[in-house]
This record gives C-alpha cells, structure tokens and sequence, in this order.
C-alpha cells in the first residue's frame, strides 16, 4: 500500500478539541481518494498532516510501509508533495517564478538548465515568459499549473490536492484536473483529493469518504 493512516488524531492546542479522531485510511499507487466534508470539518487538517505540515497528536502513518515521523526527512519528504487551494501560497512573492522554479533543482541536486526547465513546462501550458514575472502576475490557473509542475519536478508518488481547484473557473479547473489523470495514468501516483465538491469527487476519484464530526465514513 502506498499510503496508510491508522487512527490518526488532531487537536491543535494541549487541551483543546479533537479536530479529527481516530482516522484511518489507504491510498494505493495510481488511485485517489477524495475527503469531501464542509468547511471547518478537518479536511485540511488531515492533508497537511499527511504533507508533514503539521505533526499528529496520535496515530500512524506509513508510506510504503515506512512510518512517517515530523518533520518529514529524506525520501519521505520527496514522496509526498501537496498542491493547495490558493496556489500563491506555494510560492514567495518577492520572488521571480524562474527563481522558485530553480529551488527545487538546488534542493534536490537535480541537473537544471533554463531551456530543460521551459522543456519540462511546456505540458502544463507554463511558457518563458510566465517565468519572469512574479506570482501575482500570473493567473489562478497558470499559477496551479505551475505549482504542480513544481511539485512534479522531483517525481513524488503521492500528491495531496487540497482542493486545488475550488478558486478557479471551469476551463482552468478542466485544465488542472485533465493534468492530474494524465500524470496518474502515466507515473501510478497516488491522490488524496479534498473538496467540498461531492459531484467532482464522484467523477475524479477511485472511492470517496465523508468526514462529519472528525471521522470519516463512507458517504450515502
Ligand atoms: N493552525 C491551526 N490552529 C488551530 N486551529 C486550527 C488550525 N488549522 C485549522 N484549525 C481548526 O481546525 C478545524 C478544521 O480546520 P480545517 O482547515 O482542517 O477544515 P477544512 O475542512 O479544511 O475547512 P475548509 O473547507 O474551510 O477548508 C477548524 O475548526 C479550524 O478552525
Ligand atoms: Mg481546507
């Protein structure tokens, strides 16, 4: 199994609430499972455990059979990458794109030339241009686009899409979501997709789940 979550809980203060309670959950290679719940309901809070955002205050979490422990070290830390819902979170501001492009190279070792780099965006509809310019000037969409690109450079097996795509209209949301299938048909990564958007669960994902009062259950 790519992915296991065994009696995950969340509280964010000593002796504050529960925001999730004994959760658990599998993922394997090449499916997705979606978390749809309403606002407020712990969605993000399970991703962001899951991306090693934040640590659990109890349960397990296994990648390939491997317990993940916080922060997330090594291979671990490149295996699972999350995509969110406000795309400019992903990237600093005051930063060129073609500069928070290059991060992932030097951290990662990996072989970097400016025409590579215009290469591999090509398919995500990403072009030189867009890379001189700051976050801010590129559109919801372009900008998805792009922190998936980010996220796909180093070849993760596992992505959390926190509804990814929630804040853009139709064509841009039908761009993101055609790129996620063809990614998964291609390299079997696994998904863990949160939304609000039951209907696009249905069509995108392999099984679905309700989380209502900090557990998961499957839905009626
Ligand atoms: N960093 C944090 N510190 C304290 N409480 C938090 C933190 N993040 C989230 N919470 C609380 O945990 C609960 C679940 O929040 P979460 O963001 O996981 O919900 P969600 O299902 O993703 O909601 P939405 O659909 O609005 O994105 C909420 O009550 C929220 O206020
Ligand atoms: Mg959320």
């Amino acid at each position: 199994m790519l992915i296991e979550v065994q009696g995950l809980s969340k509280r964010y203060r000593p002796r504050g609430p529960l925001v999730v309670e004994e959760i658990s959950f599998a993922i394997d290679r090449g499916e997705t499972l979606a978390i749809f719940g309403d606002s407020g309901s712990g969605k993000s809070t399970i991703g962001q455990i899951l991306a090693g955002i934040y640590p659990a205050t109890a349960g397990e979490m296994r990648l390939d059979g491997q317990t993940l422990s916080y922060p997330l070290r090594g291979h671990a830390r490149r295996q699972i990458q999350i995509l969110f819902q406000h795309p400019e979170v992903a990237f600093n501001p005051r930063l060129r794109l073609i500069d928070s492009m290059r991060e992932p190279y030097r951290l990662f070792r990996l072989p970097y030339t400016r025409q590579g780099l215009c290469d591999y965006l090509e398919r995500y509809g990403i072009y030189e241009e867009h890379l001189g310019r700051f976050p801010a000037e590129l559109s919801g969409g372009e900008l998805q686009r792009l922190a998936l690109a980010r996220a796909m450079l180093i070849e993760p097996s596992f992505l959390v899409l926190d509804e990814p795509t929630s804040m853009l209209d139709v064509i841009s949301q039908a761009q993101i979501i055609h790129l996620l299938r063809e990614i998964q048909k291609e390299r079997q990564v696994g998904y863990l997709f949160i939304s609000h958007d039951r209907a696009l669960c249905e069509r995108f994902c392999t099984s679905i789940r309700l989380l209502e009062g900090g557990t998961l259950r499957e839905p009626m």
